[in-house]
């Protein structure tokens, strides 16, 4: 499984690319609020820090608007993904980019219907949004686990990007059902370096390390 993570803070994801893990960016219009910062400009240092797809998102609601937003999108860097908003005007937009060669991540999806859509608009990627669907009183993981099987049934080649993630069950349960991909914030990437186990050995090991006397260096 690959992973992504959901952020526009550039010194996070330099962090954490360099631990070799990071296969991609995802990042909304709310993330840059967040960071502050120049939408492009932002978006153009993230493509310099990572070499897979870093997915930036179109903000107009019409077809016509969405591509020329995409246009310049495009051009910032060989590595961005279009994102698109799974509506009528989305996929239209989906499909035109895809068929010119772009890479786009249809998201807001929240239904399997949904989510057969957006692969059949040949979407590069597709973002169901688990965390929102448990906030609601609804099954996030049921629906990767419905995508999984009809894009399996029909040999859709549109990845699966679990989004809305918001702790390592969501990671765990995403790789057992065999989603492509799944973006999390930085502090639930490095929440799953964490074990109690871990901590507790790594203690022992340096208390009788230095009981030896001993230095590497
Ligand atoms: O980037 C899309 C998605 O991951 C947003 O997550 O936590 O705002 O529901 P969240």
């Amino acid at each position: 499984m690959k992973f992504f993570v959901d952020t526009a803070d550039t010194r996070d994801i330099a962090d954490l690319a360099q631990t070799g893990l990071l296969d991609g960016v995802t990042t909304n219009p709310s993330l840059i609020h967040k960071s502050g910062r120049k939408f492009l400009e932002v978006v153009k240092e993230i493509c310099s820090l990572v070499e897979g797809p870093v997915s930036a998102e179109a903000v107009a609601l019409d077809h016509a608007t969405m591509m020329k937003e995409a246009a310049v999108l495009r051009n910032i860097a060989d590595n961005v993904c279009v994102k698109v908003p799974l509506t009528i005007d989305g996929l239209k937009t989906c499909k035109a980019l895809t068929s010119d060669g772009a890479m786009v991540n249809v998201t807001l999806c929240f239904s399997a219907n949904q989510a057969l859509l957006a692969a059949k608009a040949g979407a590069t990627f597709i973002s169901p949004f688990v965390g929102r669907l448990d906030d609601n009183g609804l099954d996030g993981m049921q629906l990767i686990s419905d995508i999984r099987l009809i894009y399996d049934n029909y040999n859709f080649v549109t990845e699966i990007l679990v989004a809305s993630v918001r702790h390592p069950i969501h990671v765990l349960e995403s790789a057992k059902i065999g989603a492509d991909v799944m973006t999390a914030p930085p502090a639930v990437i490095r929440s799953l370096f964490n074990h109690v186990l871990t901590d507790k050995g790594i203690a022992g090991f340096i208390d009788d390390w230095q009981k030896t006397g001993q230095s590497i260096l």
